[in-house]
């Protein structure tokens, strides 16, 4: 009978063709937002499927409506053994600003650094290098006699961009994918020495505002004064969505808001985190959130407003002189709580059309919607999942919360009631959706192990 010890051997052994393997899939740019990727996003997609079909999973590509899904299905060696899903996402960001990058996006690369190796490239840590921890534990289990758990794998191809088509694909295969719990591994660890599960996920609301005016661009000489600018108007507008204390001012914005139950708020202060600290990494001094709240509940439990991008007029290089006929911006909110998407977006179309002057007009995209998460901070499954990250680093995880979106998440628990158990081998500086993304090659490596004992704990 192999041991967790002669697993984790194996992890260890196929560190440098593991990495070959990961570097193959962050070479395809699988951008889910551009159109001109969907082939990559596809060639990502089979990229997978050969992968799993290797390590002896029965696995396809699935259609959907946008990009496809990756189901794939491997017995464990026990019969009685726990069912697992897990759950990651294959798309990427779009890798711009491109010339901020060191190294191009989609040509990995192996970086020396003080605090050790990495890897960079667009999706090294979100999610690519991320799932390939799983999906390396798995490969070990199958080199030395098998899975401990009934291992069920969903890979996405639209996370990045909300998500639009996987709760019909969850829908129509719910009894395939149910399972007795999901794993995720699309969170931060709590520092490079630390593990962490996350147990709280902002939720999100997206939506895109066209204001146009004017049916042509205009000399802003000639009509500058009697024609209005939307630029003006829309710039109005969004500023006016905080109040004087950095509050949203949307009506009925808060509905859902709770403060944290006292059990959370003493945990989060026992984590010791230093707000100036994480300012100070990106070069900022003062959180500019709500007034009177700490660093970490401005992140983590306190819903926010954003302007994403903002577009209008002439934007290239030198002056021209014009008054356009359209300006735009891009507005997510992130959601705690019970806050309910469909009502925010609704509050958020109905504020603009209230402040549109005479001759302007507002078109709105929505571009999706999901609702915070909460776990449980007290399972079984947790308990386990401590104990087997104790063993692998050291010391036990801190169960932290995150700003972040996971639509999937909310989905599952609502549509099939399975809990998710997110642990995720990412940090801080991995500039994840900025250029020149990284992952540590311990996360990667140390990831694997940890979800080897993971597995192992589970099924024991
Ligand atoms: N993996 C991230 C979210 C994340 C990062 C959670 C770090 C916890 C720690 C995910 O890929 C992401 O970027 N989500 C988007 C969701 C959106 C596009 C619906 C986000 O949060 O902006
Ligand atoms: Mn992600
Ligand atoms: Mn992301």
């Amino acid at each position: 009978m192999p041991t967790i010890d002669d697993v984790l051997a194996k992890i260890d052994a196929n560190q440098t063709d593991a990495l070959a393997r990961l570097f193959a899939l962050l070479a395809i740019p699988s951008i889910s937002a551009d159109p001109a990727h969907f082939p990559d996003c596809d060639s990502a997609a089979d990229w997978l499927v050969r992968e799993l079909g290797g390590l002896g999973f029965d696995v396809a590509k699935r259609q959907t409506k946008g990009r496809p899904m990756v189901v794939g299905h491997a017995k464990a060696k026990r019969r009685d053994a726990p069912h697992v899903l897990f759950y990651g996402h294959y798309d990427v960001q779009p890798p711009d600003p491109l010339n901020l990058w060191k190294t191009p996006p989609f040509e990995p690369q192996l970086v020396e650094a003080d605090s050790g190796q990495r890897i960079v490239a667009r999706g090294a840590a979100d999610d690519k290098g991320q799932l390939m921890t799983f999906v390396e534990a798995c490969r070990a289990f199958g080199e030395t006699g098998g899975l401990p758990c009934n291992v069920s794998v969903l890979f996405e191809g639209e996370e990045e961009t909300g998500s639009p088509s996987l709760p019909a694909f969850m829908a129509e295969n719910a009894s395939e994918l149910k399972a007795d719990i999901m794993l995720v591994c699309d969170t931060s660890m709590w520092d490079k020495q630390t593990p962490a599960i996350t147990t709280m996920l902002r939720g999100m609301v997206f939506e895109e505002v066209i204001l146009r005016a004017a049916n042509r661009d205009l000399h802003s000489g000639l009509y500058g004064g009697a024609a209005i600018n939307p630029i003006h108007v829309l710039s109005g507008i969004l500023a006016e969505l905080h109040d004087d204390n950095g509050a949203v001012a949307l009506p009925g914005f808060y509905d859902g808001v709770e403060e944290l139950p006292e059990e959370i708020a003493a945990q989060w202060r026992d984590l010791d985190f230093d707000g100036g600290e994480f300012l100070g990494k990106v070069g900022l001094a003062v959180p500019a959130g709500e007034k009177g709240r700490s660093t970490l509940e401005m992140i983590w439990s306190r819903p926010t407003c954003d302007v994403n991008g903002i577009v209008g007029g002439y934007t290239g290089v030198g002056a021209k002189t014009v008054l356009p006929a359209i300006a735009s911006a891009k507005v997510s909110f992130r959601l705690v709580g019970k806050q309910n998407p469909e009502k925010i977006a609704q509050s958020f179309r109905a504020f603009v059309k209230a402040r549109l002057p005479a001759d302007v007009r507002a078109e709105f995209i929505a571009h999706g919607g999901s609702p915070a998460i909460v776990l449980p901070t007290k399972s079984e499954a947790l308990r386990r999942a401590r104990r087997a990250l104790e063993a692998e680093w050291g010391k036990p995880p801190l169960l932290i919360g995150s700003g972040g979106s996971i639509p999937i998440v909310g989905v599952f628990k609502r549509e099939l009631n399975m809990d998710a158990l997110m642990v995720g081998f990412g940090l801080d500086d991995d500039s994840i959706h900025s250029p020149n993304e990284k992952y540590e090659r311990s996360s990667f490596h140390k990831g694997a192990r940890s979800w080897a004992r993971l597995l192992a704990a589970l099924a024991a």
